[in-house]
């Protein structure tokens, strides 16, 4: 197939560029090189000999170059993490919702009928918890002042006790607590709509948290591995927010990358029109205190810091079941936490 891989020299983005190339499909890359995760002066002309067509999806007349002879388009142009401040809102809006409502449009004017999105787990804002006396339960926002005297585990709405974690799927509430996880949720609704009106079908990779290597430096814009990875190389401890249980699944970037691969050989299947979505996660969590371990051990580094220090805004535990994803795409995530960490600890970051 001729896809187009929006934002396709990013971390996540070159690594589906080589994958869908190496696979046989006829690749080409539109990339902005936005200042979140790439340096300012930096040009990239190409990934691994697919040239990068430097251009923003907010801008009609660049997209309708980019999408023609496209069959198929893999959309991971996004801005990511948790950001600076809310002084960034209006930057995560344009660049992902407006982003993604040009793309679509444009795609509609082209009758291009498939689409990968890359969506993130932070959709479902916390994961599932049970409360040993209600059951299920689903808990608000955690307060401020629970964190402070380190209270980290969501309470049950009806009777306050802290909640034990589950697994979530992805019919689960959709509920997204920061800017970022807004408008991946909308990218969403943008795609599911505009995949009922034009009757094409969409795919939407809901990733964990996704480490490997090209990983961006540390920035306000980067995932906890590339921070703590970050602060070994300059021989720090990695600082562990909270009392370091607060579990996530730690991906691989070369699994997401198949995934993506996966997504769209299904969606060149005979496929409903519409959107669904898929968790894109290892099945196999960790807290982010192992996490910090494993990688310390690997670089030789300090042990970390369990700190107590606490973001706003971050939830506790997220965890969810790969299982759909491995029935209906096939796909499995190859990649050992370890083997995958020890690799993490020497391999090249980007600037
Ligand atoms: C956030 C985003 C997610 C994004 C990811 C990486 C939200 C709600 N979540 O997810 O979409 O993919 O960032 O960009 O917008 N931590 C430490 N020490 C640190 C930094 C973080 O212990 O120095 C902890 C955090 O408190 C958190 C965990 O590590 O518990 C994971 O943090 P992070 O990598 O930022 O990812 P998420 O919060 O899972």
């Amino acid at each position: 197939m001729r896809v187009l891989i929006t934002g396709g020299a990013g971390f996540i983005g070159a690594h589906v560029t080589r994958t869908l190339a190496d696979a046989g499909h006829d690749v080409s890359v539109l990339d902005c090189l936005h200042p979140a995760a790439h340096r300012t002066d930096s040009h990239v002309a190409d990934v691994d000999g697919v040239p990068v067509r430097h251009g923003d999806v907010r801008d009609a007349a660049t997209v309708d170059a980019a999408l023609a002879g496209v069959d198929a388009v893999v959309h991971q142009a996004a801005m990511v993490g948790m950001g600076v401040d809310l002084a960034d809102l209006p930057d995560y809006v344009s660049c992902n919702d407006l982003g993604t409502a040009v793309l679509l449009a444009a795609m509609a004017r082209h009758r291009i009928p498939r689409l990968v999105l890359a969506s993130s787990m932070v959709v479902y804002g916390e994961g599932a918890y049970t409360c040993a006396e209600h059951g299920p339960a689903r808990p608000a926002a955690r307060e401020l002042a629970d964190l402070a005297v380190g209270q980290f585990e969501p309470r049950c709405p009806r009777c306050a006790r802290p909640l034990e974690p589950g697994v979530v799927d992805e019919d689960d509430r959709l509920d997204p607590r920061s800017v970022y996880a807004a408008t991946k949720l909308a990218q969403e609704h943008l795609t599911a709509a505009w995949a009922r009106e034009s009757g094409a079908t969409a795919i939407a990779l809901r990733y964990h948290n996704v480490y490997g290597p090209g990983m961006p430096r540390d920035t306000p814009y980067s995932g906890v591995a590339a921070i703590f990875r970050s602060a070994l190389e300059r021989g720090d401890a990695p600082q562990v927010y909270e009392d370091g249980c607060q579990r996530r699944d730690f991906v691989h970037v070369t699994d997401v990358a198949a995934a993506n691969l996966a997504a769209l050989n299904a969606l060149d299947a005979d496929r409903a029109p519409g959107l669904r979505a898929y968790n894109i996660a290892s099945g196999d969590p960790r807290t982010v205190a192992d996490m910090a371990a494993t990688l310390a051990t690997a670089m030789h580094g300090p042990a970390p810091v369990i700190t107590g220090a606490f973001r706003a805004g971050d939830v506790r535990h997220v965890v969810a079941t790969p299982r759909r994803a491995s029935d209906e795409l096939g796909f499995t995530a190859q990649v050992p936490f370890t083997t995958g960490l020890a690799e993490f600890a020497t391999a090249p970051l980007r600037a």
